[in-house]
């Protein structure tokens, strides 16, 4: 597929199975991702893989932070938020490091952050996954930047789900670059 196509026709696909991608093919979505610019190379991330049992161990920690802050939440809910991570067999956390920087704003970091995922979406994308980038609340909740080794000025920029597809791939929505380009 050459970059071109990969690109135009990258479609998020909510809904994966098992198997998820080997560890040969998780090095290269990785890799695919550490290439993403990077004002000044700070490296303002750190990426977590979440597989097999640790899937289970998240979604407590979903359920946990919805208790936290509203302990009356429907069972319905909580158990929802519990199951949240078995969705996919693969999830990689991206988490913003922020570092104080004179030059640096935390805007532009965040910015490198997200360009990593895109890669690695791009990549699981190329390689025949399925893969959908969410956040939810939970992306920016203590107890869950913390269980994946975040400080309190990190946050989760985004979960991508990865594995094999399942169901048809949704339509491709047409966008026109007139509508969002002009000339300055
Ligand atoms: C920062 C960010 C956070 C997102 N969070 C969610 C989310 O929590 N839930 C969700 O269904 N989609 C979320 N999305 C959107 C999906 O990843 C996806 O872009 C959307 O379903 C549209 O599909 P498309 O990218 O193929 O056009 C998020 C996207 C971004 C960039």
């Amino acid at each position: 597929m050459s970059i071109i196509d990969a690109l135009t026709t990258r479609n998020a696909h909510p809904r994966v199975q098992s198997p998820g991608p080997s560890a040969s093919e998780l090095d290269k979505i990785l890799s695919a991702g550490l290439r993403a610019p990077d004002h000044g190379h700070l490296r303002p991330w750190r990426f977590v893989t979440v597989t097999n049992d640790a899937r289970q161990r998240l979604g407590d920690l979903f359920a946990e932070t919805l208790l936290l802050s509203n302990p009356e939440t429907p069972q319905a809910q909580v158990d929802k938020a519990r199951a949240a991570p078995l969705r996919a067999p693969l999830i990689i956390a991206g988490l913003l490091k922020y570092q104080d920087h004179p030059k640096i704003p935390r805007v532009e970091q965040v910015a490198a952050v997200s360009a990593a995922l895109y890669g690695m979406s791009l990549a699981a994308d190329a390689l025949g996954y399925g893969c959908v980038w969410r956040t939810g609340t939970y992306a920016r909740e203590p107890l869950v930047i913390s269980a994946l080794g975040g400080a309190p000025a990190d946050e989760v920029i985004g979960f991508l789900y990865i594995g094999t597809r399942a169901g048809d791939a949704k339509p491709l929505p047409e966008v026109s670059s007139a509508e969002y380009v002009s000339q300055f």
